[in-house]
């Protein structure tokens, strides 16, 4: 049965190569004082910058610029925002980039006029803003997080060896609007294209990995993961593929929006897995999940078999006859298994910096969820990890 829920996305999107184009109007609903977010550079050397920077020159806004927001985000460098949007009296904030750029955008926007620790208060607490929050807009480089129509804000501690991420209450806190134009995505490199793909693949698996109700949102989550499948593997071969990387786009957004979630209690553990290990290594999002899916999925499997064998069936094409439950869901993991290893995305936590030594602190930086299939002890999660090695 579906649970109850409530559903709104108050993110107005824009989509296509002429996206752009709207940024006047969406602007013009806003206060003069703009805070440019930005990341390490990637906009400036594609021109994404240049143009911009024109339509914000074009309707007249004072522009501080908050640039260098590095990949997993840290919470100095949103104190370092904080003082500079103060300073500013920012009305509004552009985020120009990918997740890592939009979620510290949005952690900045519930911060800026609240006097104490926003890494306290959001993170360790998990509390709502009670202050005035900046609305923020989005122009997406990068795809994958969905970051650009959620409420999501993740951000990395790495004194406490923790990245943790407040999926905010409030709509409020979600981008007003974002530009999604697929030709932004196309100056990626290889290795975040993938990555961002397997994210967004990840994300669906999240959602559908939970209950054993026949729920309209597990038949949406199968079509889009066939689709990112499909887009992924053309993208791999011929990156500069419109459609591809615009069906890439698209399923990203609607990845984690929500909507796949809806009447379900959802999953989320690989996350929380790829999250510790993000922490202590620093490494790209979508690989952390890459490298402990295969060992988590295999571990739950046989608690939720019957999804597992729905899954091989209608997203793999495994073929049933004459095999077990349990040998159709096995092929069902292997072919998922094989796909990524076609993208050449990277299964283990060792090629991303992780050893051994480092399992207590991993296992201490995993945030136990209970809406999948299992709810994982420590033991559990130490094996999951050392399988991950
Ligand atoms: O910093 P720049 O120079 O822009 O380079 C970035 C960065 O190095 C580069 N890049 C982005 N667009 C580009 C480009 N390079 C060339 N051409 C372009 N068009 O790509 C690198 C990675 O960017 P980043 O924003 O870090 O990647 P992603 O979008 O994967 O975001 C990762 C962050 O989002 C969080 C992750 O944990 C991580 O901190 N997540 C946010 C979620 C949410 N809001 O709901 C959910 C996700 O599960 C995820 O946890
Ligand atoms: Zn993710």
């Amino acid at each position: 049965m579906l649970g109850d829920f409530s559903y709104c996305t108050p993110t107005k999107l824009y989509f296509g190569e002429h996206a752009l184009e709207h940024l006047p109007e969406e602007l013009k609903k806003y206060g003069d004082n703009v805070i440019l977010a930005y990341g390490g550079g990637s906009i400036k050397r594609n021109g994404i910058y240049d143009d911009v920077m024109k339509v914000l020159k074009d309707t007249g806004k004072t522009v501080t610029e908050i640039s260098g927001i590095m990949p997993n985000p840290t919470v100095e460098k949103l104190k370092e925002g904080i003082q500079i949007a103060r300073e500013a009296k920012a009305d509004f904030i552009l985020a120009v980039g990918g997740g890592s750029v939009i979620d510290y955008s949005k952690a900045l926007s519930v911060s800026v006029h609240y006097d104490g620790d926003p890494w306290e208060k959001y993170y360790l607490k998990f509390e709502e803003p009670e202050c005035e929050t900046l609305p923020v807009g989005t122009v997406l480089t990068m795809v994958g997080t969905g970051s650009e129509m959620n409420s999501g804000a993740v951000i990395t501690n790495p004194d406490q060896k923790l990245k943790i991420g407040h999926v905010f209450q409030d709509e409020k806190i979600m981008p007003r609007f974002s530009i999604l134009n697929p030709r932004y995505t196309m100056t990626l490199p290889h290795y975040q294209m993938v990555s961002g793909s397997y994210d967004i693949f990840n994300h669906i698996c999240e959602q559908y990995f939970s209950g054993e109700d026949d729920n309209t949102s597990d038949y949406i989550a199968e079509g889009l993961m066939r689709s990112v499948v499909h887009s992924s593997r053309i993208a791999n071969q011929d990156p500069q593929n419109y459609e591809a990387r615009s069906n890439l786009m698209w399923s990203a957004t609607w990845a984690l929006n929500t909507l796949t979630g809806k009447g379900k209690t959802t999953d989320w553990m690989v996350h929380m897995l790829g999250q510790a290990v993000g922490a202590v290594t620093n490494a790209t999002h979508g690989m952390t999940l890459a490298a402990v899916s295969i060992p988590y999925y295999k571990h739950i499997m046989p608690y939720g078999l019957k999804k597992f064998v729905r899954f091989a069936k209608t997203v793999w094409n495994v073929d049933p006859e004459g095999k077990s439950d349990r040998e159709i869901a096995e092929a069902g993991l292997s072919a998922m298994q094989q796909w990524m290893q076609e993208l050449g995305l990277v299964m283990n936590i060792t090629d991303l910096g992780a050893d051994e030594s480092m399992i207590p602190d991993l296992v201490k930086g995993t945030i136990v969820l209970n809406g999948g299939y299992k709810v994982l002890d420590e033991k559990e999660i130490a094996e999951i990890f050392k399988e991950s090695l």
